[in-house]
């Protein structure tokens, strides 16, 4: 059983270590390949900030809001062992500000300590006027990518560099089942109108003072107004949501603006060292897309699970797509099975 999974950022890794946990020990002679053309430290996973958090509203995706809880309850299950910190995963609080009266996230639940702020806290942010506070989690793309990779490499799963053209091609060169996790180039492959990229440029800091989280909301949700993130290293300076734009080019007026707007909100940033700005493109869909699909070429076919399109919150959302995709997986073993039995 050869399985193919194109892309290694957060999506195609933990995709492969969702299958190889449920199934290396049910399916003789398992081999996963991993394919893609970028790997860490250059995915769009790895310049992410990292902060476990969604958008703030679910839209009545119930189905998202339990795969980011899964992945919270995951991550969070790792505090307690020092692998942790190999993985890039710690706690972090903080705030998230409003500019106008919202209702209740849909991550209130799943997060830790989530209440409302009190007017002292609202005093040290002009101009907004609600918020909360919780801790969430961190993990960090460029140590977690490297943990996956040494994790899986561990047990045998191959790394090949090289830009997938087709599916058939995949198919050809011996793959029974592939797992599209391209992230935002998946239209490369098969066209997809949904699929669209939401640019962001960030700025990271050295500034070491900043301890908290703040996010700014401006009702849309996503992430198109300052926000400060601290990492292990640096602070990640950002606010940028630029739909439909495929540039990854780095713009000096988008820099001009992330700063001025992030040091009104902490003005002692006007002391950080700038390391360097980052532009990657979120991969933004109406809603993750993580089905199964047979393709037919020829008198061929080929079973595809797809598991794209986790805009913002890739991170955030990774694990519970990873589970459901290894279920996926199990289905189609299942029938493949069934068939042959019935030969
Ligand atoms: C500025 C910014 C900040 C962010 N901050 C956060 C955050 O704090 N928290 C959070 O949860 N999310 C955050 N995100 C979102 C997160 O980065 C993405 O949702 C996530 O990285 C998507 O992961 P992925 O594995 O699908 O894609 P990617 O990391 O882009 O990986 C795609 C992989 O597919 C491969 N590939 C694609 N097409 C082909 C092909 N044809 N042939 C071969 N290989 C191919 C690539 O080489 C790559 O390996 C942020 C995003 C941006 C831009
Ligand atoms: C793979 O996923 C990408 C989205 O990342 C999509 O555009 C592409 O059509 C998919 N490829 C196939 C063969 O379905
Ligand atoms: C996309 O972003 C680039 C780089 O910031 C910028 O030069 C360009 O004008 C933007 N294009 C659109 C259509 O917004
Ligand atoms: C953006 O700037 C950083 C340095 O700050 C650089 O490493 C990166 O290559 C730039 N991106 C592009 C596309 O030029």
């Amino acid at each position: 059983m050869h399985v193919a999974i194109i892309g290694a950022g957060v999506i195609g890794l933990s995709t492969a270590q969702s299958i190889y946990e449920h199934y290396h020990d049910k399916v003789s002679s398992l081999n996963i390949r991993v394919y893609a053309d970028v790997f860490t430290p250059l995915t769009t996973s790895d310049g992410a900030a990292g902060l476990w958090q969604p958008y703030l509203y679910d839209k009545g995706n119930v189905q998202e809001t339990k795969w980011n809880k899964e992945t919270f309850d995951y991550l969070l299950s790792f505090l307690s062992s020092p692998e942790s910190i190999k993985m890039g995963i710690f706690l972090q609080s903080g705030y998230n500000l409003c500019t106008e009266p919202s209702p209740d996230p849909s991550f209130k639940d799943i997060v830790l300590g989530f209440r409302q702020l009190t007017q002292r806290e609202l005093d040290m942010f002009p101009g907004y006027s609600m918020g909360w506070f919780n801790t969430a989690i961190m993990l960090e793309g460029k140590t977690y990518l490297p943990w996956l990779m040494n994790w899986l490499s561990k047990r045998g799963v191959k790394f090949h560099h090289r830009t997938i053209h087709s599916f058939q091609e995949l198919a050809e060169s011996g793959a029974d089942i592939i797992v599209n996790c391209s992230g935002i180039r998946s239209g490369d492959l098969q066209p997809d109108p949904e699929l669209t990229p939401g640019r962001g440029q960030i700025i990271k800091v050295d500034a070491p003072w900043i301890k908290h989280f703040t996010i700014t909301h401006c009702n849309t949700g996503v992430y198109d107004s300052p926000y400060i993130i601290p990492g292990s290293r640096l602070v990640t300076v950002g606010g940028i949501f630029q739909v439909g734009n495929w540039s990854w080019q780095n713009n000096s007026i988008d820099h001009e603006n992330i700063w001025d707007k992030a040091c009104k909100l902490e003005p002692s940033l006007k002391h950080a060292r700038i390391v360097e700005d980052w532009t990657g493109l979120r991969p933004v869909r109406s809603k993750v897309r993580l089905e199964r699909e047979t393709i037919h070429f020829g008198s061929n076919r080929i079973e595809v699970i797809h598991n794209y399109g986790h805009g913002g919150y890739g991170l955030t959302i990774h694990r519970g797509c990873a589970e459901k995709a290894a279920r996926l997986f199990g289905e189609i073993l299942q029938q493949q099975a069934k068939a042959k039995s019935r030969l």
